[in-house]
């Protein structure tokens, strides 16, 4: 499993090395706190979708919906305070749809930096035309 090269040490990087790229970065508000005192996960499930779609909405060169979210993991509770890095690679490319992982790490305790995975998602769109139905991608460069 990818990780940040210098996990654990430094500030969460632009790039894992298994080639994802920072797509987001984002901190939550106290308005994004449950009921436990931690980030309430739909919360995370929404960042992720907007992380995740801007790879995707690149090969897709236009509009692009969310048709499923394959796999959602959360492996550790986020905090207030949290600083969020969201990663994505594409992991498909069928002829209507793109699939990505994304991998998001927390950058917490600034005083003494700890980078690590929260989450991790496999998320699929696929491009649409005006009439909301599924199209072509279109050739890669
Ligand atoms: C996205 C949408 C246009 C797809 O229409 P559809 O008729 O179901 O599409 P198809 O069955 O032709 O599949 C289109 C592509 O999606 C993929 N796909 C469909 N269901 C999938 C699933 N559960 N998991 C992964 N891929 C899936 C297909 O494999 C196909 O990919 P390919 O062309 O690259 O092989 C339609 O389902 C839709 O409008 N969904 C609502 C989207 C939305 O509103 N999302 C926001 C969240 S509410």
């Amino acid at each position: 499993m990818s990780s940040p090269a210098n996990a654990g040490h430094m500030m969460a990087p632009a790039q894992l090395s298994d080639g994802s790229e920072l797509v987001l970065r984002v901190m939550p508000l106290p308005a994004d706190v449950n009921a436990n005192g931690d980030i309430f996960g739909g919360w995370i499930m929404a960042q992720v979708d907007l992380a995740g779609a801007v790879l995707p909405a690149r090969i897709a060169k236009g509009r692009i919906a969310t048709v499923a979210v394959n796999q959602f993991v959360f492996k550790q509770p986020v905090s207030l305070g949290d600083l969020l890095s969201f990663y994505s690679r594409v992991t498909r490319v069928g002829t209507t749809s793109v699939t990505v992982r994304v991998e998001v790490y927390a950058e917490r305790n600034p005083a003494q930096l700890q980078v690590v995975k929260v989450t991790e998602a496999d998320l699929t769109y696929v491009a649409i035309d005006r009439d909301g139905k599924p199209r072509a991608l279109p050739v890669r460069d």
